[in-house]
């Protein structure tokens, strides 16, 4: 049986992993606006991955007895000003997730709740994972500047992104 305190966090969680669906899928519908097709295809795969994010903690919390609540989730930003802001915005948000996850996973730590430990280890791999993804945006949209080229390039390779 899982805790009321590790419940509510973990429902906190659900909300933080469907809010990053939804910034993600603001951002892709701007993409796609700026005749970006392939940075919104990446944007939307990612949005696609954090609601699953959200089920396996929706999964874990009714596998363990445990009563899921759902919260009203926030409306996104819907503009930005530069495709560098948008993917910035990208590694903040990734970086505020890990630092969630790895709270949740002090809490599991100091409640010995083991069953949670071993979920949250997935995550804090993926968060690695997510992190470094996004700096390579960062880091691949910065030095192309206004290379017009390059950024079509760019939204090429981004276009062959499969699902995991
Ligand atoms: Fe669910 Fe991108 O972290």
């Amino acid at each position: 049986m899982i805790s009321t305190s590790m419940q509510k966090s973990l429902n906190e969680q659900i909300n933080k992993e469907l809010y990053s669906a939804y910034l993600y899928l603001s951002m892709s519908a701007w993409f796609d606006n700026n005749n970006l097709p392939g940075f919104a295809k990446w944007m939307h795969m990612q949005a696609e991955e954090e609601y699953e994010h959200a089920m396996k903690f929706f999964g874990h919390i009714a596998d363990r007895g445990g009563k899921v609540e759902l919260k009203a989730i926030a409306g996104p930003q819907v503009d930005w000003k530069s495709n560098l802001e948008v993917v910035e915005q990208v590694l903040e948000h990734e970086q505020f997730v890990t630092a969630s996850i790895n709270s949740l996973y002090d809490q599991a730590l100091s409640e010995k709740d083991y069953p949670a430990q071993v979920m949250l280890q997935w995550f804090i791999d993926e968060q690695v994972e997510e992190e470094k993804n996004a700096s390579e945006l960062v880091h691949l949209v910065s030095v192309l500047g206004k290379n017009e080229t390059g950024l079509v390039m760019l939204d090429q390779r981004l276009a062959q992104r499969e699902s995991d």
